[in-house]
């Protein structure tokens, strides 16, 4: 099990979106457990395969970040099937450190999805879970948060990117 890189805003591997997957062998297991290590680390509460650069839908969430072995969720190809209601909280993303928004998304979200052994799962998650749900779906669709912001939130933090990027700071 290894910490890996996470890509940041900018990283092509994150526009990409991500492959279904269809084997569950080991490099399955391997990729899962370097990804629950890699999170834990950064530390954060998500992560998706595209962050550490592997186009395989695959996410991780755990809102207790390591504390209660069984708040740790892993989903295989999830897809998201209903959705309720609407919140309004702030977001930020590991592939985007440093910057959070406001955001809007559903308070209440169902998820199919495939465990680490193939096997069929759903779940609702409600509050923080469903929002790190559409999260992390989204990125498995090459998507960022910020591309959900208003326009000029967005162009905000994509001209503070530039400039760190511009002074080597990103
Ligand atoms: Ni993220």
């Amino acid at each position: 099990m290894s910490v890996l890189p996470i890509r940041k805003f900018g990283d092509e591997e994150l526009r990409r979106r991500t492959e279904p997957v269809t084997s569950f062998d080991a490099s399955l297991q391997k990729l899962i457990d370097d990804m629950v290590d890699t999170m834990h680390a950064a530390p954060g509460i998500g992560l998706a395969a595209n962050q550490i650069g592997v186009s395989k839908r695959v996410a991780v969430i755990d809102l207790s970040v390591g504390k209660r072995p069984g708040e740790l969720h892993v989903l295989v190809n999830p897809q998201i099937d209903a959705v309720e209601g609407k919140m309004t909280e702030d977001e930020g993303c590991l592939s985007v450190p440093d910057f959070t928004e406001t955001l809007v998304r559903p308070e209440r979200v169902h998820v199919r999805f495939l465990d680490r052994n193939g096997e069929p799962r759903e779940m609702w998650g409600e509050g923080l879970m469903a929002r790190a749900m559409s999260h992390e779906i989204d990125h498995l669709d090459g998507q960022l948060f910020v591309d959900r912001l208003r326009g000029f939130k967005r162009d905000r933090i994509v001209r503070k990117i530039q400039k760190l990027a511009k002074a080597g700071m990103w």
